[in-house]
C-alpha cells in the first residue's frame, strides 16, 4: 500500500527523461482514418516469467535501467522502446496500463518461485516496468537489450491491459537480427526457428512485431531506441474521470456510528477497477495520506482499496477528523501488478 498519490515512483533526477518523453510524444499522429491500415498486434504466450509481486522492486516505473536513486545501473545496451496504445480504429487510448519485463543482459529474468527475486539477476536491474498512458496513449521505456536464453531467441515481453478489461493481453517483440550471445555464439534458436514467433502466421503481425533498434542521435554510449504501436482488436469505453489515475472529490458530511461525523464520498466507479482514498491532514502537509474508510455510513473503518465489480456508483465513508473535506480517490486498472505493498 503506497503512502504517495502517484501510482508510480518517480525519482526527481529523473524527470529530466519523462519530460523527454512528452515531448517525443507530442509529435505522433496517426488519425482514425487510417484504421483499415493498421494491423492488429498479435497476442502470444505471457511465458512462464511474468514476474510474482515478490520478484519486482518497489521502484517498477518505466525505466528498468535504474533502481530508485541507485549510482549504479543495469549492465548492458541501453534501449528505449517508445509507442502508443492504440485501439481497433486507430485512436489512442488513454488509462491502458502498459508492462514490460524481460531477461537481463545475460538471459536471467527476476522471476522466481523462492523467497524474493531470482539471485542471478542483475541486481541493478528492474527486470519489470510497467506504465499508464495519458490521452495521447503514448508510452516509452528505458531498458537495456535483452539477453539469451536456451530455447528462445532475443525478445521483451508486454502486457497491455486497457480500460475497462479485468485481463492482459500479452505480446512480445523481436530484434530483426541474428541473435548473437555475448561471447559472439550464435544461439540454436534465431527468429527463424523461434516457436512464439513463427506461430503467429499472418505475416503482417509478424512482421509488426520485428523491430528495428537504430542508434540515438547524440550519444556516444550505443544507445538505441525502436518504436513499436500496440493495436488492440479492442475498443475500450473511456472511464470518464479528469486525469488517469486519481481526483479530487469534496466529502459530504453525515451522521456516522453514535452519532459522530463523518464524510461521505460518491464517486462513480468502473468494473474492475481498484480504489483508494488518500486525505490532506493538515494544511502543511503536502503528503496526502492514505485513509481507512467504510463502505457503509456507520460501519467499521476497515479497509484501504475497494475494488469494484460493476459500473455505478458508490459511497466510501471516512472519518471526519481524517481530513478537511476534500480528498484525493486513486484508482487502479483492473490486471495492475502492485507489486511489494
Ligand atoms: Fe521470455
Amino acid at each position: 500500500m503506497s503512502d504517495k498519490i502517484q501510482p508510480f515512483h518517480i525519482p526527481v533526477n529523473r524527470r529530466r527523461f519523462f519530460k523527454s518523453m512528452a515531448a517525443a510524444s507530442a509529435g505522433f499522429t496517426l488519425p482514425g482514418f487510417l484504421a483499415e491500415a493498421l494491423t492488429l498486434s498479435p497476442t502470444v504466450t505471457q511465458g512462464p516469467y511474468y514476474p510474482l509481486a515478490d520478484d519486482i522492486p518497489l521502484d517498477k516505473d518505466n525505466d528498468l535501467v535504474q533502481l530508485g536513486d541507485n549510482l549504479t545501473v543495469s549492465a548492458g545496451v541501453v534501449t528505449y522502446v517508445s509507442g502508443r496504445i492504440l485501439d481497433s480504429t486507430g485512436n489512442p487510448v488513454r488509462g491502458a496500463l502498459v508492462e514490460l519485463w524481460h531477461a537481463d543482459r545475460e538471459g536471467d529474468y527476476s522471476y522466481s518461485t523462492g523467497v524474493g527475486r531470482n539471485s542471478a539477476c542483475d541486481a541493478n536491474f528492474a527486470g519489470f516496468g510497467q506504465f499508464i498512458t495519458g490521452k495521447s496513449g503514448a508510452f516509452k521505456f528505458r531498458t537495456v537489450k535483452a539477453g539469451l536464453y536456451n530455447g528462445r531467441t532475443r525478445h521483451y515481453h508486454w502486457g497491455v491491459t486497457l480500460p475497462g478489461k479485468t485481463t492482459r493481453t500479452t505480446s512480445q517483440t523481436f530484434w530483426n537480427e541474428t541473435a548473437y550471445a555475448l561471447n559472439g555464439t550464435v544461439f540454436a534458436t534465431q527468429n527463424s526457428n523461434d516457436s512464439v514467433l513463427t506461430g503467429i502466421t499472418d505475416a503482417a503481425q509478424k512482421a509488426s512485431v520485428i523491430l528495428n533498434y537504430t542508434a540515438v542521435s547524440g550519444t556516444t554510449t550505443g544507445e538505441v531506441q525502436a518504436s513499436w504501436d500496440y493495436v488492440s482488436g479492442f475498443t475500450p469505453v473511456e472511464p470518464d474521470y479528469p486525469a488517469p489515475g486519481g481526483f479530487v472529490i469534496a466529502g459530504e458530511v453525515v451522521a456516522g456510528p453514535s452519532g459522530a461525523m463523518r464524510y461521505r464520498l460518491r464517486i462513480p466507479v468502473f468494473a474492475g477497477y481498484t480504489y483508494e482514498v488518500y486525505g490532506n491532514p493538515t494544511l502543511a502537509d503536502l503528503e496526502w495520506k492514505a485513509l481507512p474508510f467504510s463502505l457503509t455510513q456507520t460501519g467499521t473503518l476497515d479497509r484501504n482499496k475497494h475494488t469494484v465489480t460493476a459500473e455505478g456508483t458508490i459511497d466510501l465513508f471516512v472519518n471526519a477528523s481524517a481530513s478537511k473535506g476534500f480528498y484525493k480517490v486513486t484508482f487502479r486498472v483492473p490486471g495492475a501488478n502492485t507489486g511489494t505493498p
